[in-house]
């Protein structure tokens, strides 16, 4: 349940006749691809906009320079080809004729030249908007650059007819001014954990693409690994990959992570399908994977722990119990393998591998418990989301409970101790709880993540088991049931 709840003790002590050492829930995401038919945006696109290193202050110089260094850098041989603008270019107001203008302090020339010298160097020209009457700057009142609503054909007409290939924007949700919430934008690792999360019922459900926003690879924040890890994450999610770092001042190391061909490889794949989450060892790892069209499987393990350490990969993570691995990161071969990959990983760094003549592993089968049938105690209760689902809330703050398949609607924008999850604390046979981080299911309370999976000690063979769910200090997830691998 959402965090507006009563704080009196929640419990629900669930008891049950398992011969098990394991509790294992089955992993599904719905898949939904609508093609596009008219040869645009059938791959992420890939690009430069100066939003991450200059906020609303690029000029028209600056672009030029930039789209340059796009060139002489060699990123563009590798695919980054938009040039795109971002806010700081728009006017306060339209013409009379309720055109949209551009501002002259910025772009002296205009937009019609400034495309025209990015087209000449060989690139694409994008142009940024906001679907509210403002864009999404925090200028304020009636300093606030224009944006498009209500003039969205009008505009798109007149952006294209400047030499525009592109249209970027931001979302506004208030009609009289501009977007109502401040994301943070410092660059910090604890974004890319809230992002990540974000992600987890996203990459089940998009229609084409994700968008995770612009890359900070080559701005101070995040270290070496991290900015990999970012980059990797990115590109295996479909997300546009647009670099937002001043490139006149990028380092050789900036360099090879936006210019690692394997890494770009994944993100321009044919199939266009994202990873998806398949399992999280609490500040320890989490694994991702998804198909490319070759038929190879790509996996990507996240180092959540703030050290340089050996870690290990289980392939039956991914559904394997061997194959023959390719590591993305560095071009190495890693041959055949068999149950997993032991790796030294850098701090927050990440293990990026292609998996190919893959062998199924043995797939599990579960007996599911719902979790309404469990005993309730204190403020737990349960909620019926429709005709078939009905969960148990209120549960944490004191109480106790069990399941994995689980409704967490509790996103946010800001970063917190576990942003955009939930943390739930696991006892067997009331053994020492062990914290699970549960990322959010949907954003909102009706949608269920399936299989999250946990591997537990403690089951004794043959005899009756409890396993407790609690939080001593917040909410956990409203929970579903759990299903208990035979
Ligand atoms: C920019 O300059 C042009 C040419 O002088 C003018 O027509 C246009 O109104 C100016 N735009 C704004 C937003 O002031
Ligand atoms: C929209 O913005 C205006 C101007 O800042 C403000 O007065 C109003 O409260 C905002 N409305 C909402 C729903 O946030
Ligand atoms: C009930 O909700 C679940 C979780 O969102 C959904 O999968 C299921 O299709 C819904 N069933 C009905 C009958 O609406």
């Amino acid at each position: 349940m959402p965090p507006w709840g009563s704080y009196h003790l929640a419990l629900i002590v669930f008891t049950m006749p398992w011969n098990l050492h394991k509790t294992l829930v089955s992993l599904a995401f719905p898949y939904v691809v609508a093609a596009l038919n008219n040869g645009v945006g059938v791959k992420p696109a890939m690009g430069w906009n100066p939003y991450n290193a200059f906020a609303c202050s690029a000029t028209e110089a600056m672009y030029h320079t930039q789209a340059q260094s796009i060139v002489s850098l060699g990123l563009l041989a590798v695919g980054y080809q938009y040039i795109n603008l971002d806010c700081g270019w728009q006017a306060t107001s339209r013409d009379s004729a309720g055109k949209f203008q551009w501002s002259n302090k910025t772009l002296p020339a205009g937009v019609p030249a400034l495309a025209t010298f990015v087209h000449n160097l060989g690139l694409k020209f994008g142009v940024y908007t906001d679907l509210g009457v403002f864009a999404c700057d925090t200028v304020g009142g009636t300093a606030h650059f224009i944006g498009s609503l209500g003039h969205e054909t009008s505009d798109v007409a007149s952006y294209a007819s400047r030499g525009a290939d592109y249209v970027d924007n931001c979302f506004a949700v208030n009609s009289t001014d501009f977007v109502d919430f401040d994301p943070p934008i410092s660059v910090r690792w604890d974004n890319i954990f809230r992002i990540m999360n974000q992600v987890v019922p996203i990459t089940g459900f998009a229609a084409r693409f994700n968008d995770l926003d612009m890359l900070e690879v080559g701005n101070s924040g995040l270290t070496t690994a991290e900015q990999r890890t970012h980059f990797a994450f990115w590109a295996a999610t479909k997300s546009p990959l647009i670099i937002s770092t001043d490139l006149t001042k990028a380092y050789t190391q900036t360099l090879n992570i936006l210019k690692n061909t394997r890494i770009i490889s994944l993100n321009q794949d044919a199939l266009g399908k994202s990873i998806a989450f398949k399992r999280r060892y609490t500040n320890d790892h989490d694994v991702w994977s998804g198909p490319l069209s070759d038929g190879s499987t790509v996996a990507l393990v996240i180092n959540w722990q703030d050290s340089s350490r050996s870690l290990t990969f289980n392939l039956a993570d991914v559904g394997f119990s061997s194959a023959t691995a390719t590591d993305l990161i560095t071009g190495t071969s890693l041959g055949k393998v068999t149950t997993s990959i032991t790796q030294t990983v850098a701090a927050h760094g990440s293990m990026v591998l292609k998996l190919t003549n893959g062998v199924a592993a043995p797939t599990s089968t579960f007996t599911f418990y719902p979790a309404a049938s469990g005993t309730l105690a204190g403020g737990a209760n349960t909620r019926v989301v429709n005709s078939s689902i009905t969960v148990v809330g209120f549960v944490g703050n004191g109480g106790t409970l069990l399941s994995f398949d689980y409704i967490n609607g509790d996103f946010t924008f800001s970063n917190t101790a576990c942003s955009n999850c939930r943390n739930t604390f696991v006892s067997v046979n009331g053994g020492t709880a062990v914290q699970v981080q549960m990322p959010i299911s949907a954003q909102s309370w009706d949608i269920l993540l399936s299989g999250y999976l946990v591997s537990l000690p403690g089951f004794r063979a043959g005899k009756t088991n409890t396993i407790t769910l609690s939080n001593p200090s917040a909410f956990t997830p409203d929970f579903y049931r759990v299903g208990v691998a035979v």
